[in-house]
């Protein structure tokens, strides 16, 4: 637990000045970006008071029918940050491709990808749902910006985080010191340092995986959750629980909080594709936060953050969270 009333303002400065971890452009990209997801978590909490339930009647480049709120949390997230100075272009979920800073704005030097609304499923049922965002460095050996900049491996990440709008709305992020924990104090209208450095235990009992696909994993994935459930009698000698929120970004806190493993794994169902879930702004910044904390993040052969991207929008299967269960399933792939 964080000692004193330490904001997000000061936790930043204290990075930037007292450790030099982080320029000031960066320190004030995250401070637009934590204030957009204050602008969305009012959104979010209004609900059907506020008509921003249901589906918005389009669908986004991912074939998926995008609900209002994915579309609002996408526009807070664009008009909050394109002005300021510090970015030069934007990618997201909702977005077929990249979003130039308009020329009427300054540019600046960085890359912000994000999952505007994490969870989707979840806003019609009042089940937590987040934001997850994830910054690069522009390459500076050219003039603009164009979508190739934005394919860099996850170990190229410079900050990252996500913002749970759950019963308390909390962002958690990573500048490559470690993972803090903040919670919003909607009186004093500011993110307040709760918890300074957010650890995984490397061993669990908790698995996160959508049991409904099981008829469609691969021998690897099979083996390994037979296995937690065959329970004390069976090769583990303990008993597993599950959890499955279906908002990655809830699932992932959990794990943050209390340890666990995650997940979506590639499935017979759509065998082209390498699992559901989007590498730059979902993945990535997840499994940095993941082994930022003390866990681990693969795709079940390699290091998530060691993928080099080939597309803006491309999947990957994700296995991540503590850190001797991660390395249990990737050897039972590795054996295959
Ligand atoms: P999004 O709502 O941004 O499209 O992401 C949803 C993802 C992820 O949050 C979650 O873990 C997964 O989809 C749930 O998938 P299933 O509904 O297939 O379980
Ligand atoms: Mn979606
Ligand atoms: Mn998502
Ligand atoms: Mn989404």
């Amino acid at each position: 637990m964080a000692s004193q009333n330490i904001s997000l303002t000061r936790y930043l400065v204290e990075q930037q000045r007292v450790d030099g971890l982080i320029p000031g452009q960066l320190r004030l990209l995250l401070e637009v970006v934590a204030r957009a997801c204050k602008r969305i978590s009012l959104s979010v909490n209004k609900g059907a008071l506020g008509g921003v339930l249901g589906t918005a009647g389009s669908e986004n480049v991912q074939g998926e029918v995008q609900k209002k709120l994915d579309i609002i949390a996408n526009e807070v997230l664009i008009e909050a940050n394109e002005w300021g100075g510090h970015l030069a272009a934007m990618a997201s979920e909702e977005m077929d491709s990249i979003y130039v800073v308009p020329n009427r704005y300054p540019q600046g030097e960085y890359l912000l990808m994000f999952d505007p609304l994490d969870g989707s499923s979840n806003i019609d049922v009042n089940v937590s749902i987040g934001t997850i965002f994830s910054v690069l460095k522009k390459p500076d050996d050219h003039p603009g910006v164009q979508e190739a900049d934005f394919l860099q491996a996850g170990c190229k990440q410079v900050a990252a985080g996500y913002c749970l709008y759950g019963p308390q709305t909390v962002l958690v992020l990573t500048v490559g010191d470690g993972v803090a924990m903040f919670t919003l104090d909607r009186e004093q209208g500011s993110f307040i340092l709760t918890t300074d450095k957010m650890e995984i235990p490397a061993d669990t009992k908790e698995f996160a995986i959508n049991m409904s696909n099981m008829r469609h994993w691969d021998a690897p994935v099979k083996r390994y959750i037979d296995e937690c459930l065959a329970g004390k009698d069976g090769p583990r000698g303990k008993d597993f629980n599950m959890r499955w929120i279906a908002s990655m970004v809830t699932d992932v806190h959990r794990i943050l909080t209390r340890g666990g493993v995650f997940m979506y794994p590639w499935d017979k169902r759509e065998p082209e594709k390498p699992g559901k879930l989007r590498l730059m702004y979902e993945a990535n910044p997840m499994a940095w936060l993941v082994e930022q904390a003390g866990g681990a993040a693969t795709n079940g052969r390699e290091r998530i953050l060691d993928i080099q991207p080939q597309k803006l929008h491309e999947r990957v299967s994700v296995i991540l969270g503590s850190k001797n269960e991660v390395e249990r399933v990737t050897k039972y792939h590795l054996e295959t």
